[in-house]
């Protein structure tokens, strides 16, 4: 730690967590973006969860969401993110800015959407995933966990492996898996 403060709000060592903010008084939020993967962001918040820490989320006002959208925790959904009638958000997801989300698609736990993603209906896309910039996903699309979509992606196809890489249009997997290029495991770690 370097100082004590930011943004004019206490900063304390995660160590004290437990001391100064005690579950039972407040939500937390696990401010963390792709790092590592994803993998520094679900490793905070499943430590969190095993201490007993509830989540807040946040839902940008700017983003349309259909009134019967699901929504788990820790997760955050920035401006001009169309979701529509029966999405299934899971937890710790990032959805950042702009992204279509179609009709009866779910997007499971700990994914991270860049920006101007389009999902089309009826997809499936797996946990701990990651979609890059402009890239665009065909309807009844199945997408296996802890795949990383490249920018201006298009994928039409279901795809079977976990872990690949996908790059192009029509997309086509990279030598290396995540597993590789991260230097992280495939059981989350
Ligand atoms: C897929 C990705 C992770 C690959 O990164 P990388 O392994 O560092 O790849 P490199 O930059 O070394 O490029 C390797 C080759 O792939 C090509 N390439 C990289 N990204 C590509 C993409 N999105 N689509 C098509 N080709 C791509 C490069 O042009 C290069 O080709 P070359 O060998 O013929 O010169 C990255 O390019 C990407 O798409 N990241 C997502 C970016 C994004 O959405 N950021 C938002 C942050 S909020």
């Amino acid at each position: 730690m370097t100082k004590d403060q930011l943004f004019g709000k206490p900063v304390t060592a995660f160590e004290d967590i437990l001391d100064n903010y005690p579950p039972a008084q407040v939500k937390l939020f696990t401010a963390i973006t792709f790092t590592k993967f994803n993998r520094v962001r679900m490793r905070l918040y499943s430590k969190c969860k095993e201490m007993g820490y509830s989540f807040a989320n946040y839902v940008s006002s700017r983003a349309f969401v259909w009134r019967n959208v699901k929504i788990g925790e820790n997760t955050f959904i920035f401006e001009d993110n169309t979701i529509q009638y029966n999405v299934e958000i899971g937890n710790n997801v990032v959805l950042w800015s702009g992204n279509h989300i179609g009709h009866r698609t779910r997007i499971n736990d700990n994914c991270f959407l860049t920006s101007h993603v389009v999902v089309s209906g009826y997809c499936n896309i797996g946990e701990n995933s990651f979609i890059g910039v402009n890239a665009t996903i065909g309807d009844f699309v199945e997408i296996p966990k802890d795949s990383l979509i490249a920018a201006g992606a298009v994928i039409v196809k279901s795809l079977t492996t976990p872990g690949l890489i996908y790059m192009g249009n029509p997309a086509k997997p990279t030598e290396k898996t995540v597993y590789e290029k991260f230097g992280i495991g495939d059981e989350g770690e």
